[in-house]
């Protein structure tokens, strides 16, 4: 096995789960294609029901294909050789609710063989890692849903893992928490891991992942790079900081010369960016554009000689 093939690659994958009798009674996966490769963000978007967990399950040798191919690290997914690899966060917290933050790691620690001294060292390390030095002495019953989606993440982490999947990891959290998981999720890819999460939460994914495959009943209906999927191919936008209107009304009279229709208008942050400022501070380092500057845009595409020129009065409060 080389480090050539993929992470993860499903071929025509179908999934039928079955009633007592053996009966074919949903059909959760109907033909998955998907290639995730080495060291990259791979994010699962779908609505509920879609096959998210079932794909998820079928990665890890927790359920077993009803047609098609799925190979995971290079092997059968069945193999335990591929599953001492693999991290998890289940969708379900499922940890025993008695044992403190610092007794589940060590629990973990031990399934996977891993040495005392390594052990301890690695609680350490992840109880810091996920932000629960405070409660680490706690019983994880007491622990609210944003602390018990990071104890799963410790857990997740805790054979160092070559795979890590993330079922839903940011169900339930505030704006913060979910930050601090996208910054952990983009730190482990930088430690050269490779991620598969999935979620319903639009803005997730957008930001944390190389490419998505967007699953509907059960097959994906587009995969490709984010930054791909999202940019409007024949569109070209300008910002500008300090414009004069007169100057403004100057350069959208060329524009519209040439391009087949402009707009004028200024960027908008997003309300994640707003939230994380004022309640973190300046150094809530998510991008924010400048809300002095204007924004054109114009479609190049598709040039009309006839230019419908659909342009608010520049400097117009308008959004797109
Ligand atoms: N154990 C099961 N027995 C029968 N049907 C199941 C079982 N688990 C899932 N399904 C069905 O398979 C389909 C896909 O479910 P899955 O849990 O994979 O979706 P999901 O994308 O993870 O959804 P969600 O966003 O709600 O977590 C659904 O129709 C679901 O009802
Ligand atoms: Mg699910």
């Amino acid at each position: 096995m080389g480090h050539s093939d993929p992470a993860i690659s499903t071929r025509a994958l179908v999934k039928d789960y079955v009633d007592f009798w053996g009966r074919p009674k949903v059909r959760a996966l109907a033909g998955l294609d998907l290639e995730i490769r080495r060291g990259e963000v791979f994010g699962l978007l779908g609505p509920n029901g879609s096959g998210k967990t079932t794909t998820i399950k079928l990665v890890l040798g927790l359920l077993f294909p009803t047609e098609g191919e799925i190979r995971v690290l290079g092997r059968d997914p069945r193999e335990t050789m591929a599953r001492a690899r693999i991290g998890y966060l289940p969708e379900e917290t499922y940890l025993h609710k008695f044992l403190t933050a610092d007794e589940t790691l060590e629990f973990h620690g031990r399934l996977f063989d891993i040495p005392k001294a390594e052990r301890g060292r690695r609680a350490d390390e992840l109880i810091k890692r996920v932000g629960l030095e405070h409660a680490r002495h706690r019983a994880i019953r007491e622990y609210s849903r944003g602390m018990g989606r990071r104890i799963g993440l410790a857990q997740a982490l805790v054979n160092d893992p070559e795979l890590i999947l993330l079922d839903e990891p940011t169900a339930g959290l505030d704006p913060i928490a979910t930050r601090e998981v996208k910054d952990l999720v983009i730190e482990l890819k930088g430690e050269g891991r490779t991620v598969l999460l999935s979620s319903h939460l639009l803005a997730d994914v957008e930001d944390v992942c190389d490419r998505i495959a967007i699953l509907h009943r059960g097959r994906a209906c587009r995969t490709g790079e984010v930054s791909e999927i999202l940019t409007v191919q024949n569109e070209t936008r300008f910002t500008a900081r300090d414009l004069a209107d007169e100057d403004a009304r100057e350069v959208e009279r060329l524009l519209a010369e040439k391009a087949s229709s402009v707009r004028v208008d200024r960027p908008r942050e997003t309300l994640e960016a707003v939230f994380l400022r004022e309640v973190r501070g300046p150094s809530g380092d998510v991008p924010a554009p400048a809300s002095a500057s204007a924004c054109l845009s114009a479609d190049m595409a598709d040039k009309r000689s006839d230019g419908d020129v659909e342009a608010p009065a520049s400097g117009g409060e308008t959004g797109a």
